[in-house]
């Protein structure tokens, strides 16, 4: 399965949800992530995603390990995105900076 990792919070640019087949991207106040009951590796997401926030389980970064429970978890709990929409106005300054998960808002 794919998993979407920290880059993503307070970014949010939402390129990922345009291409998924199966419509596996889930939406919260400003992360997304992937049910991994329904992605079928289909890679289509990776090169969307304006900050390089989605990786293959197989390959996290090892301090984006617990980003796979964390997608599967949230999965559950928020509504499924498939249509693009506005960024967060301030997106750009949260690109690449470190330590974001202190951010995510449930
Ligand atoms: Fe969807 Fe394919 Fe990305 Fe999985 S790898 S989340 S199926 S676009
Ligand atoms: Fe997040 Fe990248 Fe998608 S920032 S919403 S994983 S395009």
């Amino acid at each position: 399965t794919y998993v979407v990792t920290e880059n993503c919070i307070r970014c949010k640019y939402t390129d990922c949800v345009e291409v998924c087949p199966v419509d596996c991207f889930h939406e919260g106040p400003n992360f997304l992530v992937i049910d991994p009951d329904e992605c079928i590796d289909c890679t289509l997401c990776v090169p969307e995603c304006p900050v390089n926030a989605i990786f293959a389980e197989d390959d996290l970064p090892e301090d984006q390990k617990q980003y796979t429970a964390l997608n599967a978890e949230l999965a559950k709990k928020w509504p499924v995105l498939t249509e693009k929409k506005p960024a967060p106005a301030d997106a750009a300054e949260w690109e690449n900076k470190p330590d974001k998960l202190k951010y995510l808002e449930r």
